[in-house]
């Protein structure tokens, strides 16, 4: 069967299948329609994959279409028993946010939430990459609303089978807020620089690592200077097994990415909202901020980067690296 696949130079030779190759032939035929299989004598049809997966791979391809069309399981329990009698089979359900050890040490933040007295349009408005900071402390109070509003969880609510659950102020497939955050302090009143775990439950930081220069932030994620001259940074990171544990299909990983989008867009704008800026990036050395960060579960890695502090503006407000078009473009 493979050989005559393997041999078939039109699609009527694909035929000549045996019905017991029927999902054979559908595959070569879906491959012929998208491109990455052309007939032996097509001249005219690219003998390249179509763009984007001639540029991202077969690795992104594959995903992309075998997570399409996922099914979908509405929260039901006595119409899906099935579903449910599988998630009781995974075990027990993984906790909401990472337990920490009765004795481990934490520095405990003001509960006080500053005001944010700017219209939602401004905040809208004002939100921009900040690249460069110009080296003063973010005050405590500043650094604590930034951390409760984006990481902390805002309300509880009671979900039957699923447990009580968070509610952050970001929205999150599944509402099981796989995300936590290390923060690398450098320039923040009244905290010593170093790398900590928020605990969002308890609002503190729980001390990971001593102070590391910006240098070492920098190298983390090639040199983009978005690091130099922050106040902190913040590495969020996915503890996977409590997502996996509700949504066991792979395209769970899809919105599990789209959940930290959600969250360093609550991020960014809240800084925007406390007169601060924030940059991003998704580039960093997995294996070195794992050390740093101290991880030591592997269903925990690092998912996105986010650097804050005091931007340095021009005198319209804009970012310093900004410059607006000065001549006519095409779109
Ligand atoms: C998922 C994501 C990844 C990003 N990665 C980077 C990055 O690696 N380096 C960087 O300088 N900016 C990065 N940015 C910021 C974008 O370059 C920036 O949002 C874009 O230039 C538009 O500018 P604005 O944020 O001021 O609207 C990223 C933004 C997002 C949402």
């Amino acid at each position: 069967m493979a050989q005559l696949v393997m041999s078939a130079r039109e699609p009527a030779d694909l035929e000549l299948l045996t019905e017991g190759d029927q999902a054979v032939r559908e595959a070569a035929l879906n491959l012929l329609s998208l491109g990455f299989l052309v007939e032996a004598d097509d001249t005219e049809r690219p003998t390249v994959p179509p763009t984007p997966w001639r540029e991202w791979g077969n690795l992104a391809w594959q995903f992309h279409t075998s997570i399409r069309n996922a099914p979908f399981v509405r929260g039901d329990e006595e119409k899906i028993p099935e579903y449910f009698k599988r998630l009781a089979e995974r075990g027990d359900k993984p906790p909401n946010s990472k337990p920490h050890a009765d004795d481990e040490e934490i520095v405990y933040l003001p509960r006080i939430w500053v005001d944010m007295d700017i219209t939602f349009k401004s905040v809208l408005e004002k939100r921009r990459t900040h690249r460069s900071f110009n080296d003063e402390p973010v005050g405590l109070d500043d650094f604590s609303t930034l951390l409760h509003y984006t990481f902390g969880p805002l309300r509880f609510i009671e979900s039957g089978s699923m447990g009580v659950l968070q509610l952050r102020a970001s929205a999150s497939g599944g509402a099981r807020h796989e995300a936590e955050a290390y923060v690398v302090i450098f320039n923040v009143a009244g905290l010593q620089p170093g790398v900590y775990r928020y605990d969002a439950i308890r609002h503190g930081l729980a001390p990971v690592g001593a102070e590391v220069p910006r240098a070492t932030i920098e190298r983390l994620i090639h040199e983009q200077t978005i690091a130099t001259g922050a106040a902190f940074c913040v590495f969020t990171t996915a503890v996977a097994s409590r997502m996996a544990w509700k949504y066991p299909h792979p395209r769970a990983y899809k919105i599990l990415l789209q959940n930290v989008g959600h969250l360093s867009q609550v991020f960014s704008m809240t800084a925007a909202a406390l007169g601060l800026g924030a940059a991003l990036t998704g580039a960093f050395r997995d294996d070195e901020v794992e050390e740093l960060c101290k991880l030591d579960q592997v269903d925990e890695f690092p998912t996105f980067f986010m650097a804050c502090g005091v931007p340095v503006l021009q005198d319209d407000g804009m970012p310093i690296r900004y410059t607006a078009p000065r001549r006519p473009s095409k779109q």
